[in-house]
C-alpha cells in the first residue's frame, strides 16, 4: 500500500496504468467497520482502491466539532493495509487549500435543508473537497455510506450538474447489533450516552413499522419519530424529516416513499441516522 501526500504522487500513480479502474473512498480518517464495507465493496468492483484522509476544515461549522474529531491515523493506515487497499492519500491543508485557495463549489436546493439548514456552510465544504478528490484521483467509482443521505444526494447532484465522469456508489449503512448507525463520532458518546444513541434507530423503526403497517401520512411518521426520542432523557432533538429521497423536500400527506431522518443531540455529540421506505 502506498502512502502520499501530495497531489502529483496521487495522479502518478492513478495514471501509471490508465487501463486500469480505480475505486475511490473518500474518508476523514477515524475508521470503522462501516468504511471498511465500502472499501471491500470498492476493491470488489475495481482494479485498483485508492482511499483519501483528509479532515476537512472547511465543512466544520463548529469549531469545537473540528478539533474534537479524532485522529488515529497509524491505526487507520493499518486498517487499510490489511483490507488490500492500493493507494492512501493524506494530504496536509496547505496541499488542499493553499494560501491563494479561492474557488468553491455551492450545490443550490438540496443543501439548503436538513442537515444544510443545521450546519450553515456544510455542503459548500463537502462539495468543493469532494470535487478536488474527484478531480486529484479520476475514479471510475466514488463510494459514499448512505448513513448521510442528504451527502448523497448532494454529491449525486453535483455529478449530474458538472457532468463528473464517474459513477457514485452508496452503499448500505453498517450498524452496531444494538442498531446505532456506525459513526466516528460514538466514540465521544459517555456509557449513558451511548446507551441512549440507540433511540435515533428505534425511533426510524418505529416509523418505518407504522408506514409498512399502512400508515401513510407524513405528519404521523413525523410525530412517531418525535415522541419515540422525546421519551429518552438524555437525547434533545435537532430535526425529524419526512422528506422526498431526492429533492429532500420535507413531504406533507400519504407518502408512498421518503427519506425519513433525523439529527440528534446526545449531551455535546450530535448523530444522524436515516431509514427509506417505498424505495427498492
Ligand atoms: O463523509 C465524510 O467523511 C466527508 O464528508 C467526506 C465525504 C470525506 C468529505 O470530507
Amino acid at each position: 500500500m502506498r502512502v502520499v501526500k501530495t497531489i502529483a504522487e496521487v495522479r502518478q500513480i492513478r495514471w501509471d496504468d490508465p487501463a486500469l479502474t480505480w475505486g475511490l473512498v473518500p474518508t476523514m480518517g477515524a475508521l470503522h467497520e462501516g468504511h471498511l464495507t465500502l472499501v471491500r465493496q470498492a476493491l470488489m468492483e475495481n482494479d485498483r482502491v485508492g482511499v483519501s484522509i483528509f479532515v476537512n476544515p472547511i465543512q466544520f461549522n463548529r469549531r469545537d466539532d473540528l478539533e474534537k474529531y479524532p485522529r488515529p491515523i497509524e491505526r487507520d493506515l493499518d486498517m487499510l493495509r490489511t483490507a488490500g487497499v492500493h493507494l492512501v492519500w493524506t494530504p496536509d491543508e496547505t496541499e488542499m487549500y493553499p494560501a491563494s485557495f479561492q474557488t468553491y463549489v455551492a450545490v443550490e436546493n438540496v443543501t439548503q435543508v436538513l442537515e444544510g439548514a443545521s450546519r450553515p456552510g456544510h455542503f459548500k465544504g463537502v462539495a468543493t473537497v469532494v470535487s478536488k478528490l474527484f478531480n486529484v484521483f479520476q475514479p471510475t467509482r466514488a463510494y459514499f455510506g448512505q448513513k448521510d443521505a442528504q451527502q448523497v444526494a448532494v454529491i449525486r447532484q453535483m455529478v449530474r450538474d458538472l457532468a463528473f465522469n464517474l459513477e457514485i456508489i452508496a452503499c448500505p449503512t453498517l450498524r452496531e447489533s444494538d442498531g446505532l448507525a456506525m459513526s466516528s463520532r460514538n466514540v465521544r458518546l459517555n456509557p449513558a450516552e451511548r446507551t441512549a444513541a440507540t433511540v435515533l434507530y428505534r425511533a426510524l423503526t418505529a416509523a418505518k413499522n407504522e408506514w409498512e403497517a399502512g400508515q401513510r401520512e407524513a405528519d404521523h411518521l413525523r410525530a412517531t419519530m418525535q415522541q419515540a426520542i422525546e421519551a429518552e432523557p438524555l437525547a434533545k432533538i435537532d430535526y425529524v424529516s419526512v422528506a422526498d429521497p431526492i429533492s429532500l423536500q420535507e413531504l406533507n400527506g400519504p407518502v408512498e416513499k421518503a427519506l425519513l431522518s433525523m439529527a440528534v443531540f446526545m449531551g455535546e455529540v450530535r448523530l444522524i441516522d436515516n431509514v427509506i421506505i417505498g424505495v427498492a
